[in-house]
């Protein structure tokens, strides 16, 4: 039996994560490690609790004794846990440095003592800025974020490879476009649009609604990042991506439409600040040296996924009971 951690797996991505692996790696035991914030929830990893493959650890990856106690006798980390929301990180940054920079560098030397284990480093197209409307974001593309939480993760990414340069650590980037998908917390595009026009509510798009993201399902995602883990070169970057652009208000009409709400529903807010134009990713170095290949098309997979939160509205509810979270959308929603 290999022993993997998934750090952050109480979450969108590692949730998903973590059932991929029980499903596909019968010789996997999983450990997930996670603090539980307003993001993290053992309602989405109810379907592995009672595999015998799968441990839950609850911890701050701050505590640095405590996740070298998890860590050690590991073969491979997946590290995911972070504060992973733009318009949280620009209501206040303070927790995104200490989660994301100095969580990572505990990360980092709790990987270094225990020696031999393979971390893979979860990050994001972020870390690269805005394109125009043309190009893609390859891997030689320079770092250049624009938000705290972007500027937090290309930090991160910086000492990943430091880590490998000076400390000979085995470790591999992935940096992947938006992901969408079950368990996703209402705070993102599409299950904040998918609840409010269930309720009637208007739908916040910021700004003109053109800016463009590349969306990818986030099972294709993970697909991607245990590539990355078995078959990555060390101290390499990889991008993941799912080739499918779409402007967000081609993607709310769409949902919309789905759903059998009236475009009148649509209401253009305030826009964030510093907010990205455009990404697009680049996959060819993950689609030759992995054989990565993005298997959902995009429409199937949002009309999929819109249909997952109507019908799960009880985890909806549970998680946006928490306090933290009711806080947030008022006050990012309020002022706009
Ligand atoms: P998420 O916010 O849904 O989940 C984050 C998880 O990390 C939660 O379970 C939370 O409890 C946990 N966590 C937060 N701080 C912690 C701490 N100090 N110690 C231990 N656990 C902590 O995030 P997500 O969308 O699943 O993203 C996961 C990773 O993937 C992040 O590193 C993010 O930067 C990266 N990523 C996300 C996307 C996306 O579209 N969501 C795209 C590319 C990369
Ligand atoms: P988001 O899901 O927050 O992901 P990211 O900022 O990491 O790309 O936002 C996706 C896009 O949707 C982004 O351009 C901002 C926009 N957006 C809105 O227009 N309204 C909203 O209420 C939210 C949350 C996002």
């Amino acid at each position: 039996m290999q022993r993997w951690i998934v750090t952050g797996g109480a979450g969108f991505i590692g949730s998903n994560l973590v059932r991929q692996i029980l499903a596909t790696r019968p010789e996997v035991e999983v450990t997930v490690y996670d603090a539980l914030t307003y993001a993290g929830h053992r309602e989405s990893l109810v379907d592995c609790e009672a595999n015998p493959r799968f441990r839950f650890v609850q911890g701050d990856i701050c505590d640095g004794p405590a996740l070298s106690a998890a860590v050690a006798g590991a073969q491979r980390v997946y590290h995911l846990a972070a504060e992973s929301h733009v318009d949280r990180s620009i209501h206040g940054p303070a927790e995104f440095v200490r989660t994301n920079v100095e969580g990572t560098f505990r990360v980092l030397e709790a990987v270094r003592a225990a020696k031999g284990v393979r971390l893979v480093h979860v990050s994001t197209d972020e870390v690269y800025g805005s394109l125009g409307p043309t190009g893609l974001f390859t891997e030689e593309t320079p770092i250049d974020p624009s938000s705290p939480y972007s500027s937090s993760k290309a930090s991160s990414d910086l000492l990943v490879q430091a880590w490998c340069r000076t400390f000979k650590i085995d470790a591999v980037i992935t940096r992947c476009s938006n992901n969408y998908g079950p368990y996703q917390m209402p705070e993102k595009l599409i299950p904040v649009m998918v609840r409010k026009a269930l309720a009637g509510q208007p739908l916040p798009v910021y700004g003109d609604g053109l800016n463009v993201r590349d969306w990818i399902h986030v099972d294709d995602h993970n697909r991607g990042v245990l590539l990355a883990g078995d078959k990555g070169e060390s101290g390499r970057v990889y991008n993941l991506g799912g080739e499918a652009e779409r402007t967000n208000l081609a993607l709310v009409k769409r949902l919309l439409a789905h759903l059998g709400r009236p475009e009148s529903l649509i209401a253009y807010v305030t826009d964030r600040p510093g907010h990205d134009r455009r990404y697009a990713m680049d996959i060819t170095r993950a689609r030759r040296e992995l054989g990565f290949e993005p298997e959902v098309r995009f429409e199937p997979g949002l009309d999929a996924t819109i249909d997952w939160y109507q019908q799960n509205a009880a985890w909806c509810d549970a998680v946006e009971g928490n306090a933290s979270h009711r806080a947030h959308l008022t006050r990012n929603y309020q002022q706009r």
